[in-house]
Order: structure tokens, then C-alpha cells, then sequence
């Protein structure tokens, strides 16, 4: 159980500020004059939050480890019956009296506004796609975005919307400069997609590209994979074919969220890349064609991968979205397609809707092309751009294998995400120190 009124920690305000005059009634905001919540969280200065959300985020130290932050009681621990008894606010702090225990807790007032803002209340806003450059996400994000990870928190384009090119950065500056490694890899959260020029052309620098931003995934094709021609393929992406645009791996599960490529050796002729923002062909298909989306997003398909050593099979729509009805992870390789099981009537409406989804991103204008150079890196969010290549002939010579050479690996948002975020914290620490 918790501590009531005689715990001391409670009670204490943050150092620095002022001792809090007792508050006046609340005159206007939320609620209206002359309403009474039932949990007596009237107060302005809480910001419409109730008594018992404000009750489970009490930072006191009997309620959170003032070491890690991590909270300490459970819900069940809490009183059923939580209600505000008294509020005393001043400019930097809001202290709360809880019924029936008694229990304190201090609030810095800017923190009650970042989650008192009525737009968590009133849902999420759409960020504006007007073409102008969004802000470079901070892996924290603005406070009526709860999942960086969902289209709200992207920046949707088509080739022209990028000026011709990928979001860009060069390794050695991404190596000295914390300031450039973060827009770099910021990139990556926003257009889901940036290439790092002037990485090392040696065998295995894309394993230190990924440690640069988390973790290896390693899988059944090691911790880096080599893509190159090769005499007999266990996958088509170890040809010289042309690869249409997909995501990667989307029989495994959970699949692979980064996917980065390092060019060490450049056909002579084609083998160019290409980046498809998936989550814009989605949300093109959810306002042209919306039976199309929805079958989409409420029909499991199957991908299956199996060699002589492997057997992987995950299942999931080509269209996710988050509860909140909104894109989150696009599930697109023709290659891995299982056979759908449906019945006639719903497999015809499938197979519509998925080539009306392929059609907009088979799209020219909707691809970015681009010729990896020896040194290039491309990081690439699995769940949302799909990429693809040109065919390559390196002289033409079919009886031999090709001379392009990328190699691969795989690693995940959540590490790439905290490595923004931890950079945009200490930009902010040097800021206000
Ligand atoms: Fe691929």
C-alpha cells in the first residue's frame, strides 16, 4: 500500500521553487463554472486530468524509484475510490491532496500541461503535408502523438516531394558531429529513408553502421547477407533479375523494422535502387479506393520462406494499422505470398484491392531511383518504404555472376529511435547548461 499524508516525500516540491499559495476556486476552463466532477478534479491547474490518472502518475518516491523513474505500485494498490481533496498551484508546481488516504504529490505544472493538452483529449492531429519541411522527429515527439511509428508521425512523399534525392549524410561527419548523426538518422524516422555516403567500401562496415544505431538482427541469413549474383540462389535478390518494390522478410515475425544496404561494387550497367513510400500508397489507396483499403487492412495473408535449413511462415494484413485506425506497417514481397485461403467471392476482392495497392506503388512518379555508389548506405524503415532494383547485366555476361555487390543487414526502429532521442537529449542537456 501506499503511503498516505505521513509520507514526507509526498509532499516535497521540486528544489527551486516557491512554497505554493493556496489556489483560488476555479473560475473558468475545464470543467464548465458550476459542474462538479465526481472525483473533485476540478481544478484548472490540473488540466481536466482525473483524480485517478493523476493518482497513478504521482512521481513521489513511494510511488516511482527515484532512480529509474519506473513505478513502484500497482493499479490494483490504488484506492478504488480516488478522489482530489485539495490542490494548492503555483507557477511551477501543482500539489495535490488525494481522498480517501490522504496521499501527496507534486506536479511540475509543465508536465501537467503536456499531457492536460486538449488535443490528447480531443484525438491526434494530422501533421500538415503541404510540402513543407516537417520538423526532424526527436524520438519524443509532440504530445498528441503517442506512436512515432504511425503515418501521423511521417512525412508522405512521392519522388518530386524529395527534390530528385534521398535524405542524405556522409559517415565521417556522422561519426564526429552528434548534431549530423541525429537529422541523419531523424531521416529515417520521418521519410523513412537516408543514404551515408563514404562508408568504408570493406567487408563488413554495415555492421558498423548498424551498431551506430542499435542492434543486428541476426537471421537465418547471418548477421550481414551478401547481394550479389551468385550461380545458385536461395532468393531472387541474389540474382541479377530486376526486384520489384517490397518490404523485407515479411515471413518473419516480428520482421525485421531496419533494413541497411552498403554498396561495395556498382554494376556497369543498371542495378539502380529504388524506395517506394509505402505509406503513401496506402493512404493514396484509402482515399481513392476505400474497399480496397479496408480489405486490406482486415485480411490476413500469409508469407512463407523456407530453404534447406529454414521453414518461416507469419501472417498478418498488407495494411496495418494501429487502434486508432491509423497506417502503421505496410506487409508487401510478391516473392513470399503464400496461396490466400478465402473463399472464391473474398479471394476475387482481395486480389483487386491488392493490385490496386500495387498499381500506386508501382507508380513511376511515387518511386525514388537511385544509383548506390561504392560507399553508399542506405537505412531503410522495413515497415513503411519498400525498395526494389533494376535489373543488371555487368557486361552481360549471363554465364557469370554479376560484379555488384551489396552487403546487408538487419536491425529495428525501437534502438534506432533511442539513439535520437538519447542524442536529442544531451543536444538539449549542452542547450541548457
Ligand atoms: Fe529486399
Amino acid at each position: 500500500m501506499t503511503n498516505g499524508a505521513s509520507d514526507p516525500m509526498g509532499g516535497e516540491r521540486p528544489a527551486g521553487t516557491r512554497p505554493p499559495a493556496k489556489a483560488k476556486p476555479p473560475t473558468s476552463g475545464r470543467p464548465t463554472a458550476g459542474t462538479r466532477e465526481p472525483d473533485g478534479a476540478d481544478h484548472p491547474a490540473l488540466r481536466g486530468l482525473a483524480a485517478v490518472w493523476l493518482r497513478a502518475n504521482c512521481p513521489c518516491a513511494t510511488c516511482q524509484d527515484p532512480g529509474s523513474g519506473q513505478r513502484l505500485v500497482s493499479i490494483t494498490e490504488l484506492p478504488a475510490d480516488v478522489t482530489v481533496t485539495e490542490v494548492v498551484a503555483s507557477d511551477a508546481a501543482v500539489e495535490v491532496v488525494f481522498g480517501p488516504d490522504g496521499h501527496r504529490a507534486v506536479f511540475g505544472t509543465g508536465w501537467l500541461a503536456r499531457y492536460g493538452d486538449p488535443a490528447v483529449e480531443h484525438g491526434p492531429e494530422p501533421p500538415a503535408q503541404d510540402g513543407t519541411e516537417p520538423p526532424a522527429q526527436d524520438g519524443i515527439g509532440p504530445p498528441w502523438q503517442d506512436d512515432n511509428r504511425t503515418e501521423e508521425a511521417k512525412h508522405l512523399w512521392a519522388a518530386a516531394d524529395l527534390g530528385g534525392e534521398l535524405r542524405q549524410g556522409w559517415w565521417p561527419r556522422y561519426l564526429a558531429d552528434p548534431a549530423h548523426r541525429r537529422t541523419s538518422l531523424s531521416a529515417v524516422l520521418t521519410y523513412g529513408v537516408v543514404v551515408l555516403h563514404d562508408v568504408p567500401c570493406v567487408p563488413g562496415a554495415v555492421l558498423a553502421v548498424a551498431k551506430s544505431l542499435g542492434y543486428v538482427r541476426e537471421t537465418n541469413y547471418g548477421r550481414l547477407f551478401e547481394v550479389r549474383a551468385e550461380p545458385t540462389p536461395a532468393n531472387l535478390a541474389f540474382t541479377r533479375l530486376p526486384i520489384a518494390p517490397h518490404t523485407d522478410n515479411p515471413y518473419r515475425d516480428p520482421v525485421p523494422t531496419v533494413q541497411l544496404l552498403h554498396c561495395l561494387h556498382a554494376a556497369a550497367d543498371g542495378g539502380e535502387s529504388t524506395f517506394t513510400d509505402g505509406f503513401r500508397a496506402a493512404a493514396l489507396l484509402r482515399s481513392q479506393d476505400p474497399a480496397a483499403f479496408a480489405c486490406l487492412t482486415t485480411t490476413p495473408v500469409t508469407f512463407a520462406y523456407s530453404d534447406a535449413a529454414t521453414v518461416l511462415r507469419a501472417t498478418g494484413p498488407m495494411i496495418g494499422l494501429d487502434p486508432r485506425g491509423r497506417i502503421r506497417q505496410i506487409r508487401f514481397n510478391g516473392r513470399s505470398l503464400a496461396p490466400v485461403r478465402l473463399p472464391a467471392a473474398r479471394a476475387r476482392s482481395f486480389y483487386a484491392a491488392y493490385r490496386a495497392f500495387a498499381e500506386r506503388i508501382a507508380d513511376p512518379e511515387a518511386a525514388m531511383t537511385a544509383r548506390l555508389s561504392p560507399g553508399d548506405c542506405v537505412i531503410v524503415d522495413n515497415t513503411r518504404v519498400l525498395h526494389g532494383r533494376t535489373g543488371f547485366a555487368d557486361g552481360g555476361d549471363t554465364r557469370t555472376t554479376g560484379r555488384r555487390h551489396l552487403q546487408g543487414c538487419y536491425a529495428d526502429l525501437d534502438g534506432l529511435e533511442s539513439a535520437v532521442a538519447v542524442l536529442a537529449r544531451s543536444e538539449a542537456g549542452r542547450a541548457g547548461s
